[in-house]
């Protein structure tokens, strides 16, 4: 029996797809990264709802210039957005990991979300958002919101370094996972989620993060680009940055860096 391609297949899943949102969809077995593809379609005016999507990449980019890791079995995926307003864009990388966390709550699987925005299952990452974005002067051309998840991914495929704080749905269910049902939930949940954005609805994508993370509250470390600093999280502002009050006492904001919990470390 002739093996159909996961281009044939994703094809076919788009074809009876039903959301306006998603205009195009371009498709790939296999691709440097699906965020370099979707910035180029981009800068090429392609237009907000464009999605990029892969079978494996071969040069996954991870945040902070790290890789990811993406072998086949994972779901890698760039959507072109060009919101209209361009304050409160901080919040992109949020809705894309309460989406993620919606669609594992329909497979009844429990995560919470790590500051900034990695999903994770019983402490172990299993999903996490990689955003990119052009600006001319003052204004906003495009933002990409690019998700990877550890599907079905045999978790022996990744590097030994990273086995104790990596996972995969398939190795949490110990079962098959449709890799379509949860393409399409979670394209529903970022539509969802992007009309509540353009909407305005920032306190409700806020709250819902509050009440999806387990960071607040943590005893962290967080390293941004040139410095280290210890503290207790005390919430995240109203443009999800955190707050922590530090060993010293001050109450510091941090726009972006690698959070830690202490008691993990
Ligand atoms: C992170 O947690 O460090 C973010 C990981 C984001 C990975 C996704 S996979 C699809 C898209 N293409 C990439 O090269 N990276 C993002």
């Amino acid at each position: 029996m002739k093996k159909i391609s996961f281009t044939e297949k994703t094809f076919n899943f788009f074809k009876n797809f039903q959301c306006n949102f998603y205009k195009k969809i371009v498709i790939f077995e296999e691709v440097s990264s699906t965020n370099t593809k979707a910035k180029e379609l981009a800068s090429n005016n392609e237009v907000e709802g464009t999605i990029v999507i892969s079978k494996k990449q071969l040069e996954g980019r991870g945040r902070n210039n790290r890789v990811w890791q993406s072998p086949e079995g994972g779901l890698y995926l760039s959507i072109i957005l060009r919101p209209t307003v361009n304050t409160k864009v901080t919040l992109i990388p949020l809705l894309g990991a309460l989406s993620i966390v919606k669609t594992l709550d329909s497979m009844k699987l429990n995560s919470s979300i790590k500051w900034p925005n990695d999903v994770r299952i019983k402490n172990k990452k299993v999903s996490g958002v990689l955003i990119e974005s052009e600006s001319t002067g003052e204004k906003l051309e495009y933002i990409i919101l690019g998700i990877g998840v550890n599907l079905k991914s045999d978790i022996l495929d990744f590097p030994k370094e990273i086995l104790n704080k990596t996972t995969s749905i398939e190795n949490e269910i110990h079962n098959n996972t449709d890799y379509y049902e949860f393409l399409e939930e979670l394209l529903m949940n970022i539509n969802e989620y992007y009309i509540q954005f353009k909407n305005r609805k920032y306190e409700f994508i806020l709250n819902q993060w509050r009440k999806n993370s387990d960071t607040i509250g943590k005893n962290v470390k967080i390293k941004t680009k040139d410095d280290e600093i210890f503290g207790e999280v005390l919430d995240i502002d109203s443009s999800g940055y955190l707050i922590i009050k530090t060993e010293s006492g001050s109450i510091r904001t941090i726009t972006s860096g690698d959070c830690q919990y202490l008691e993990e470390i």
